[in-house]
């Protein structure tokens, strides 16, 4: 074991090459396939990036209409798949109900499961992108007591998501441009973000020839956690925990420096980047649109900006560079499209699903892939004999 680097957390080992995302973290700088995040977030569109991801080139105008027409195809959920949802508790976690509904796909799809096959793989590709925002509506619905309603294909997919989980069958659902495009917005700005926990384990995964939809559900799964994407949930908590107990942000910060109770800001800090995550920057920004014109819960906002405000002036955020990342203030937006904490992880996992699925590509497409499979070092008894007349 003389050669093994010890490297816990991969702070500074690449698992892979990849040409999908760049991320320079000192500078704060994000880009897909070379196109800086701001001008996506300015003219392009969900559906449009995940073809980016996925492909490498924005589509031409007809390659849009194609990507966006088969994906609305492929939106109907297999009757089978939707008995699936009554086999859960009422309060079930959505997460983990998406991510059994997903690696459940690769059995209702078992004939296209060929990583190697490039129809196979085209025909998995749209039909995750277009069945997942169904799969999370129902796990909505089903958390809701409502009934689950059909899709309908003349809407696009984050309007056709936006229905699904909140109209109801007795009346039309009336869709809210504003919402439309905040949304869309942020699932772009979720689309992808290199080798993360949850990316690198779709790659860990993906690397024993495990098909798309398993690769995918274990991701789903690695995501879950409070330090992922689970810290957006994690941050309303906080800052709902701070306004019922009237905490002020000061009180609040030295319980975070002491490290009390192991407390942490959530939706701070980053592994990579050590500047402010440029995401969280347009998100701010969305935040306060959007409540403008929904009348959110303006007092969350408010804490949420106190708290960014003394950490930014703080030496020990300073000291650590410590930012607001990502999930810092999708929360509040959430909260005011009228979505729960818990589907605010899922709101991510829609969102990162394009990244997921451009990795894994990448993955099978390169003909030097290895299987994943890191060394350790041992810590445990050498070796001894097991007592003897025992
Ligand atoms: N609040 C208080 N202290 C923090 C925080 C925080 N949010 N983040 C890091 N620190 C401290 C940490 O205690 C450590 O201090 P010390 O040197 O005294 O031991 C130092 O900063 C370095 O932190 P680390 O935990 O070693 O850094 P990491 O790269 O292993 O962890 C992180 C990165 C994102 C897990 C961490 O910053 C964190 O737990 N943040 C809160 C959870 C969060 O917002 N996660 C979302 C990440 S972005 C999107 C996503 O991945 O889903």
């Amino acid at each position: 074991t003389g050669l093994v680097t010890y490297d816990p957390g991969f702070m500074n080992t690449a698992n892979t090459k990849s040409a999908i995302t760049y991320i320079d973290g000192d500078e704060g700088i994000l880009r897909y396939r070379g196109y800086p995040i701001e001008q996506l977030a300015e003219h392009s569109s969900f559906l449009e990036v995940a073809y980016l991801l996925i492909y490498g080139e924005l589509p031409t105008g007809d390659q849009l209409e194609d990507w966006d027409q088969n994906v609305r195809m492929h939106t109907m959920l297999h009757e089978d798949l939707k008995g699936f949802f009554s086999g859960f508790p009422r309060d079930a976690h959505p997460m983990p109900v998406l991510s059994s509904a997903v690696s459940a796909l690769s059995t209702f799809y078992a004939d296209s499961l060929d990583p190697f096959d490039e129809e196979q793989v085209h025909i998995s590709t749209i039909r995750l992108l277009a069945k997942l925002p169904v799969i999370a509506s129902y796990a909505f619905k089903k958390s809701l007591g409502q009934p689950m309603l059909y899709p309908d294909n003349s809407l696009n997919l984050v309007e056709n998501f936006l229905r699904l989980s909140f109209g109801v069958p007795a009346e039309p659902y009336e869709l809210d441009p504003d919402v439309v495009k905040a949304l869309d917005l942020l699932l772009m700005l979720h689309a992808d973000h290199e080798q993360n926990c949850s990316t690198s384990t779709v790659r860990l995964v993906g690397s024993s020839q495990a098909n798309m939809f398993a690769s995918i559900s274990a991701g789903i799964n690695a995501l879950y956690g409070p330090l992922h994407g689970g810290a957006n949930e994690a941050v309303l908590n906080m800052l709902r925990k701070i306004q019922a107990e009237g905490i002020k942000p000061e009180e609040f910060m030295e319980k975070v420096k002491n490290k009390e109770d192991g407390v942490k800001l959530m939706g701070f800090g980053h592994r990579v980047y050590k500047n402010y995550d440029p995401r969280a920057k347009i998100i701010k920004s969305t935040a306060e649109d959007i409540l403008n014109k929904l009348g959110g819960n303006d007092e969350l906002l408010d804490i949420a900006r106190r708290l960014e405000e003394k950490a930014l002036a703080d030496d020990y955020f300073v000291e650590r560079r410590l930012y607001p990342n990502v999930d810092f203030y999708t929360g509040v937006i959430y909260k005011a499209m009228g979505f729960p904490e818990k589907m605010f992880t899922v709101l991510f996992a829609l969102g990162r699903l394009p990244g997921w699925i451009a990795q894994w590509r990448e993955l099978m497409e390169d003909k030097t892939t290895k299987i994943g499979r890191p060394r350790q070092i041992y810590t445990g008894v050498q070796s001894r004999d097991y007592p003897a007349g025992r």
